[in-house]
């Protein structure tokens, strides 16, 4: 049976880097992983199992857990390209290793041939098996592509299904196999993700090289590389602001500033070279997310009126985001037309507020940021206090107050014109 057997652990860390002989109970034993494709960095208790590690640090939930004894197969994920059980390894034992987990498979605009036909076949009920029979029946057909459809129901016993829907998991799983007699194509999304915050729970980035001896700092300030795929939301917004151009720029020129105009944003560190370090608090409903993140300021044209800025952010329980904006100011008769390009990459439980949500809660920060870029124009001071990220309360009323603004609007010009 292919899912049962537990690898050898990778090799040791890179030579040089410091391994603690004996983890107390409270120490955190540094971890370097490559997760889906995201060489990635964790500071761990040595207690912490692989799955909550992949879980609760990094916030991948697409591996379920259920039994946490190597019996039901839930969180079965590919280490070092073969299958294994999440729940029976340390994460201090996959130090080097390469994983990938059933979020690594296929993206939702783009899913894996077993995916597909997975829901093609009605292979899924509840769901909660579902990771395990992906990744176990991935590892079966990539690992052992000879296997005939009648060894496929043994092959695949190491997964349990408490829905019992093994009939079509084994008709999609034989649909696949048949439909890619060549091979199964490689996991879909493995691109790179660089992932910040040393936090006794985050993870970060590292590009493979060994650090030279100040390792938070080494860590920190480096460069943000954006996921090369499509973003999770792309926000285009054009706002009036009735101030010139050149106060608006005022502002951009103050990084203090420009960054009190934020909803929800607080500056806590230069770190030189136009990087910052930060922090960023959102909340919908009952979730909240604080992050702290780095970001860079790219492009600062004053004379073309463009400032482009990339970020990254990772909350404690693993919800990661990163951002490339670009700013654009035109004078108009009026005052000044600013645009607003955002294209923002959600992993992790961030990513369950859905596409429409999170674009409503972008949208709403954007226009939020350029009223208080406004009035930083108008008075040449931060609006007093931080900015609030908005509400679910806000994102709620914010259209209703948005048409009864307009109607207004529209009742106004009516009056004026029977007057
Ligand atoms: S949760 Fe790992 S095998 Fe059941
Ligand atoms: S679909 Fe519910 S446990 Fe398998």
């Amino acid at each position: 049976m292919t899912v049962q057997e537990t690898p050898t652990p990778p090799e040791a860390a890179a030579p040089g880097t410091p391994r603690p002989v004996k983890a107390g109970v409270d120490d955190t034993v540094e971890v370097r992983m490559t997760v889906n494709g995201t060489p990635t960095v964790l500071d761990l208790p040595a207690r912490v199992t692989l799955s909550d590690a992949l879980r609760d640090h990094l916030g991948l939930t697409g591996t379920h857990v259920g039994c946490e004894h190597g019996v039901c197969g839930m969180c079965t994920v590919l280490i070092n390209g073969e299958a294994a059980r999440a729940c029976l390894l340390f994460a201090v034992q996959l130090d080097g290793a390469d994983v990938v987990t059933v979020e690594g498979l296929g993206r939702p605009d783009d899913l894996h041939p077993l995916q597909e036909a997975f829901g093609r076949n009605h292979a899924l009920q509840c769901g909660f098996c579902t990771p395990g029979f992906l990744m176990s029946s991935y590892d079966l057909l990539a690992n052992k592509p000879e296997v005939t459809e009648e060894e496929l129901p043994e092959e695949l016993s190491g997964v349990i299904c408490r829905c019992t829907g093994y009939r079509n998991i084994l008709t999609a799983v034989g649909e696949t196999h048949r439909a890619h007699p060549d091979g199964l194509p490689a996991p879909g999304n493995c691109g790179h993700r660089a992932l910040v915050g040393r936090s006794g729970q985050g993870g970060n980035a590292f590009d493979g090289q060994e650090d030279t001896g100040d390792t938070a700092a080494s860590l920190t300030v480096k460069e943000i590389v954006l996921p090369s795929g499509d973003p999770t939301i792309a926000v285009e917004i054009t706002t009036e602001v009735e101030q010139p151009e050149d106060k608006v720029w005022q502002v951009f020129d103050d990084v203090h500033l420009l960054a009190r105009c934020l909803p929800g944003a607080e500056l806590t560190d230069d770190l030189g070279n136009d990087h910052y370090a930060g922090r960023a608090r959102v909340s919908v409903g009952p979730i909240k997310l604080a992050f702290n993140g780095l970001a860079h300021i790219v492009e600062h044209d004053r004379a073309v009126g463009r400032l482009r800025v990339v970020a990254q952010g990772q909350d404690t329980g693993g919800a990661q985001t990163q951002a490339d904006i670009t700013l654009r100011t035109e004078a108009t008769e009026t005052g000044t037309a600013m645009h607003a390009d955002a294209k923002v990459y959600l992993t992790g439980r961030i990513a369950q507020f859905g596409r429409a949500l999170a674009g409503d809660v972008s949208r709403r920060m954007f226009e939020q940021f350029a009223d208080s870029v406004a009035q930083a124009a108008t008075s040449g001071q931060a609006p007093s206090g931080p900015v609030k990220a908005p509400s679910a309360m806000s994102l709620v009323l914010a259209p209703l107050l948005d048409r009864v603004k307009r109607l207004l609007r529209w009742g106004g010009r009516g009056r004026g014109g029977r007057g």
